[in-house]
């Protein structure tokens, strides 16, 4: 059993790694599996949610989410969220978007020579940085994966993209794994929540979450 404290509410969540091609067949991803996104889309439909999920390439079954929207690269993802955004009460940026993407793409393979070659990278667009930043945004949750000095990271991040909670978490322990120890970060201060299975961990961060809203809803 599960209290439906999420009813009717729209939650839009991005999840997985992007994908970002240099040629026709070669790319730039990370190690993302999209466990702990599908977990908190799964935990957001238990609370009664309806739920929109943007997800990047990855190779796990999805849940019955009412739309789900696959895409490659961090431009299609954002794309995609500001399509959806202004039809959503919270968002939930689990995605592990990629920071940068080759500044050419080539519609060809690249041919292989024996000489060096260099791949210059260009910016990514931020996305969770512009859905905060708007003017009547939904109430923005961030995902911070970082592999050291984690909380003080993770709280900078917080205040510079201006969200009321961040979930961070050891990159090396969390990322592709099936367990991770999560800190909730938020202005009352940081929640511990030990090693457990994502999908226990995403629960107890959906019921955070949905506390943190109804406050903020006032
Ligand atoms: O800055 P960093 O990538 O560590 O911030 C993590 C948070 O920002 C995550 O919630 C991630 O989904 C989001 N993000 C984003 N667009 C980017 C980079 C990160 O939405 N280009």
């Amino acid at each position: 059993f599960q209290p439906k404290y999420l009813d009717g509410r729209r939650v839009l969540i991005t999840a997985g790694p992007t994908f970002e091609a240099i040629d026709t067949v070669r790319g730039l991803t990370n190690r993302s599996s999209g466990k702990m996104g599908l977990a908190i889309a799964q935990a957001a439909l238990a609370a009664g949610a309806q739920v929109t999920l943007v997800c990047g390439p990855i190779c796990l079954p999805f849940p019955a989410v009412h739309k789900l929207i696959r895409i490659v690269s961090t431009e299609e993802m954002f794309a995609a969220v500001k399509d959806e955004v202004s039809s959503s009460d919270i968002f939930i940026s689990v995605a592990a978007v990629a920071d940068y993407r080759p500044a050419e793409q080539h519609s060809f393979k690249l041919k292989k020579t024996a000489a060096d070659i260099t791949l210059t990278l260009i910016p990514n667009p931020d996305i969770l940085q512009y859905v905060a930043s708007l003017s009547n945004p939904p109430f923005c949750v961030g995902f911070a994966a970082e592999t050291d000095a984690v909380q003080q990271y993770a709280e900078e991040k917080r205040k510079r993209k201006k969200l009321p909670l961040i979930v961070a978490n050891n990159a090396v322990e969390a990322i592709g794994t099936n367990e991770s120890a999560l800190i909730l970060l938020d202005d009352d201060g940081s929640h511990y929540l030990p090693r457990a299975d994502k999908n226990a961990q995403a629960r107890l961060v959906m019921a955070h979450i949905a506390g943190l809203y109804d406050k903020h809803k006032g």
